[in-house]
């Protein structure tokens, strides 16, 4: 039976199985959450996602809360962004610095609700808990403890998902931290997924740490063409180099997830590529554009990437070549190759 309730002065219908964070969602209310994955099992430990209830004394999480007819929420009100600033602080009294090396930097749970709640004077006098920076968990996948917010995501993953069971919560208390089981690697067809949920930079890939800062890639929307499944993915890529690709949202054919298979097959559109452009056949066989080069404009081999095989290139040219080569335009908007020239004309100054 659907219950009829209010989200935000908005009336609702939602189906009774639903929580409130599923019901805020379906009328495009977001709440914010760390350790609630709509395709995992309910955890209910960050407390990021407490709303406030009419008729109720405290604050509760709207991730474990069934709907329940004539219910009134707020998600936003004074009380809750209180109580929202209380459970941030309390997460990052141990949370490391790390923003300017952390690969999660621009798409990081932690650093958007900080934002936006204005955390940005710490109370925190005392020592942060140290732990283990780099723990290599398997082949793909390398952990940081001290970013880790111990929102069991990566965990419930590897039992619910992949059934491999590889991870778990150990110790209590500031102890308490995620590791693989004794013997143990995460090293499953499905294990870069966990990587994708984890909500900050807990978890990082070894293949994209450290090779570019998130804000600088595109999303273009595709398929994988790894399988007959045809997951859905986005595309994550700059300048005409593919960095990554990650899962795009398709309960019809891969909920959330893609395999790893599917994951690293973009190596194969950034290896081996052409870029020097050919003309003439022989027999076949294309030649590069060789000592001709110099009569034809120079900027779209530039352009495609050929910065280096120019810069040997100019050097050895002619002169008069270099200057006067047709379809030349040397204009500020072209640095690399303003570079090259001074720099060419300085070797030939000096040689
Ligand atoms: S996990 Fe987020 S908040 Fe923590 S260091 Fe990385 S980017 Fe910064
Ligand atoms: S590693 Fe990431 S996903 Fe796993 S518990 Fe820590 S924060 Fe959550
Ligand atoms: S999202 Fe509800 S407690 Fe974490």
């Amino acid at each position: 039976m659907a219950k009829k309730l209010t989200i935000d002065g908005k009336e609702i219908t939602a189906r009774d199985d639903t929580t409130i964070i599923q019901a805020a969602h379906e009328a495009g209310i977001v709440i914010p959450r760390y350790c609630y994955h709509p395709k995992l099992s309910i955890a209910g430990n960050c407390r990021m996602c407490l709303v406030e209830l009419e008729g109720r004394p405290k604050l509760e999480i709207s991730c474990n809360t069934p709907v329940a007819d004539n219910m009134v929420v707020h998600t936003n009100s004074p009380a809750v962004v209180e109580g929202r600033r209380a459970v941030l602080e309390f997460l990052l009294i141990n949370h490391p610095l790390d923003c300017p090396i952390c690969d999660q930097a621009g798409e990081c749970g932690l650093q958007d609700y900080y934002m936006q709640y204005g955390l940005y004077h710490s109370r925190f006098q005392e020592e942060k808990v140290h732990g283990r920076k780099v723990v290599d968990f398997g082949p793909d996948v390398v952990f940081d403890s001290e970013r880790c917010i111990l929102c069991t995501r990566c965990v419930r993953f590897c039992k619910e998902i992949s059934k491999t069971n590889e991870l778990g919560l150990f110790e209590r208390g500031d102890q308490a931290q995620i590791a693989t089981f004794p013997g143990k690697q995460l090293d499953n067809p499905y294990a870069g997924n966990t990587v994708d949920i984890c909500p900050v930079g807990a978890l990082t890939s070894k293949d994209f740490r450290f090779k570019i800062r998130v804000w600088f890639l595109q999303e273009t929307k595709s398929v994988c063409p790894g399988c007959a499944r045809g997951c859905n993915i986005d595309i994550h890529h700059h300048n005409g180099q593919v960095y990554r690709l990650k899962p795009r949202q398709n309960d019809a054919v891969n909920e959330t997830w893609i395999c790893d298979a599917g994951r690293f097959s973009y190596k194969a559109i950034n290896d081996n590529r052409v870029f020097i452009r050919t003309y003439g056949k022989t027999a076949g066989y294309s030649r590069p554009a060789g000592r001709r080069l110099w009569n034809r404009p120079l900027r779209p081999y530039v352009r495609m990437g050929e910065q280096r095989w120019v810069s040997w290139w100019l050097p050895r040219a002619p002169m008069k070549t270099i200057i006067f080569s047709p379809g030349w335009r040397l204009t500020s908007s072209w640095p690399p190759m303003s570079s090259c020239i001074l720099v060419c004309l300085e070797m030939k100054t000096t040689s």
